[in-house]
């Protein structure tokens, strides 16, 4: 079969298991298996793939049609310009996610430069190590509740070159960690135990601990709401990814609070999924 072939037969056998995007994922599976950027395969679609080739392909094929993620398969994520380990020990980082940094990093360029700050709930590292990147002379601490997580986002650091920027610890919340901060992200799990039966296949590979809050889904933003004001500086800000619907009694937490300066802001989709605010 040529590259083109398999590409049409993998994304009809995608179709038909609905997988969103079936020829994206097809052509990341094979540009994997053949070790190309996934763009080279358009300059090459006569070429002949090898039975050496189609064998591992076949069995990738396999597992992505039956709901394991792609970032799992290939083994690596990009966030934000950059390539990350990603397996199942933390969640898939999300395009959202991504979308909260920019954020940050457009908004709070100056402020942030020479700034402590931590990511709670820190997963794969994704937001640690990114700021750590863009800012230099940032001090920074990424936590997490789970070994898994932390033992990820360590080898995520060693892969960037950043495992001297970035110190990981285990902690609940912010309780094992010395304050204080000037920035206070977190992308903290907030799917509501009820909604567990909505979930996608894929997301279903996500940790749980990556992904359950409790019966409502908000209750560790809540308890981060509170507990934030003693690790932050005064005037410094908590930033935080939240769920869909989440905003409005979340807002109410912060003014309740006394935070000041609370903002939201909408992701790609229009969904209010950010939340900033100062205290102090
Ligand atoms: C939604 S994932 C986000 C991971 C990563 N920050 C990202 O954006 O891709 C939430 C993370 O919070 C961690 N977590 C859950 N409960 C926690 C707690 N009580 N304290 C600290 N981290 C917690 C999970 O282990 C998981 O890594």
């Amino acid at each position: 079969m040529t590259v083109l072939e398999v590409l049409q037969s993998t994304t009809g056998y995608f179709q038909k298991r609905n997988i969103d995007s079936p020829r994206l994922n097809a052509e990341h599976l094979l540009a994997h298996v053949l070790s190309r950027k996934r763009m080279e395969l358009y300059l090459d679609f006569d070429r002949q793939v090898r039975e050496s080739e189609l064998a591992p392909l076949r069995e990738l094929v396999k597992r992505r049609g039956s709901g394991e993620p792609l970032q799992h398969l290939l083994g690596t994520v990009e966030f934000c310009g950059r390539s990350f380990r990603c397996d199942k020990r933390a969640l898939v980082p999300r395009p959202e996610t991504e979308q909260l940094v920019e954020l940050l990093i457009s908004h709070l360029k100056s402020e942030i430069a020479c700034s402590r700050i931590i990511d709670v709930g820190t997963g794969s590292g994704v937001i640690a190590l990114t700021l750590a990147a863009e800012f230099p002379t940032a001090e920074i601490v990424g936590a997490d509740i789970s070994d898994d997580a932390l033992m990820l986002a360590r080898e995520n650091a060693e892969r960037l070159k950043l495992a001297d920027r970035v110190l990981f610890l285990r902690s609940n919340l912010l309780e094992s960690i010395q304050p204080d901060f000037d920035l206070i992200v977190a992308n903290l799990p907030y799917v509501s135990a009820d909604d567990r039966e909505n979930l996608s296949r894929e997301v279903l590979h996500d940790p749980e601990v990556a992904l359950f809050a409790g019966s409502r889904g908000d209750e560790l933003m809540r308890q981060l709401i509170n507990d934030a004001p003693s690790w932050l500086r005064p005037g410094g800000m908590l930033a935080m990814e939240i769920g869909l619907g989440q905003s409005e009694a979340l807002v109410a937490a912060l003014a309740e609070k006394n935070y000041r300066d609370i903002l939201t802001e909408k992701d790609y989709s229009g969904v209010i999924r950010f939340l900033f605010a100062r205290y102090g």
